[in-house]
């Protein structure tokens, strides 16, 4: 098995703020945001210095196996989050708010938001959407006092009535509709926003026009930072990346060929070995092999 490159960890790095963010924004300092869903992907987010962490929806598809983002409930994603919240101490931890979870009214956004931050420990929430409805929940939970993060373009709790999983803002209608969604959500009080699927060049004129900073995914270089899956970008499923996703790892293979490997070892008789075994005195052996046999043992 191969060993483990050693990364140098700061432990003196100051915990990631909204003030922090927009100084990135306005000194051009790229912003790097992840997924994470559970303790030892925070762990290794927090490592690796990653600025924000999010606990998205994403997590239905790739950590609960369902077939869209839809099915997640609050409840899960309040489990998911918690656990992030134990390995994380410097990036912002920003918990999606699941579909369902704040559509009915201000006071359900509101509810919702609370859950993810008294009960998991968020930082901060995310919501997909631009239009009325959504820049009104976002200024309801502001103004309860929760930073909120916005996502346009390509949101997927809403494929359906987008047409499919599809790049948006690709004609100069669709675009100036995305722009006003952002600056609408920029007015509502949004501390950043997510820019999926959107062609580079519309990305990089929007978030000139934008004074928050926008995070991008499939949006092209020039947004103020990025956001991966972490289960894209690890590769922990097998197939084809996906357009917006680099793979740096191929995780799969070798999750595969180590639970392989392990299945045939306990197979063939070559784990455990010696050095994961406990031992016992041979005298305390002895003794407890009597007792074993002796007539009086079943009935002690
Ligand atoms: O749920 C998620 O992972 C997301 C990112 C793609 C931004 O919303």
């Amino acid at each position: 098995m191969s060993t483990t490159p050693k990364v140098s960890v700061s432990t003196d790095r100051l915990a990631m703020t909204l003030p922090r963010l927009a100084e990135k924004k306005r000194l051009g300092e790229p912003i790097v945001m992840i997924t994470a869903y559970d303790f030892p992907s925070a762990q290794i987010a927090e490592e690796a210095g990653v600025d924000i962490v999010l606990v998205g929806d994403s997590a239905a598809e790739v950590v609960l196996g369902y077939s869209s983002t839809v099915t997640v409930s609050i409840e899960e994603m309040l489990m998911l989050a918690a656990a992030t919240r134990r390995g994380l101490r410097t990036p912002l931890l920003v918990a999606d708010l699941p579909f369902g979870a704040y559509e009915a009214s201000d006071e359900q956004a509101v509810l919702s938001s609370q859950r993810l931050v008294k009960e998991a420990g968020a930082d901060a929430v995310k919501l997909e959407g631009g239009g009325p409805a959504r820049v009104s929940r976002v200024g309801a939970i502001v103004a309860a006092g929760i930073p909120v993060m916005g996502h346009v373009g390509l949101t997927p709790q809403s494929t359906t009535a987008l047409g499919g999983r599809r790049a948006q803002g690709r004609t100069a209608e669709r675009a100036l509709a995305v722009a006003r969604e952002a600056r609408a959500l920029e007015a509502a009080g949004c501390f950043a926003v997510v820019f999926e699927a959107i062609p580079a060049a519309v990305a990089a004129e929007l978030t000139r026009l934008l004074s928050i900073p926008v995070i991008g995914i499939g949006a092209g270089a020039d947004t103020d930072g990025q956001v991966l899956v972490l289960h894209d970008m690890l590769g922990i499923y097998p197939g084809q990346t996906k357009r917006h996703a680099k793979r740096y790892a191929d995780l799969h293979s070798q999750m595969l060929a180590a639970v392989s490997e392990y299945a045939e070892d306990v197979r063939l008789g070559r784990f455990p070995t010696i050095e994961n075994t406990f031992s016992i005195d041979p005298e305390e052996l002895a003794k407890l092999v009597n007792a074993l046999r002796s007539p009086r043992f079943e009935d002690d």
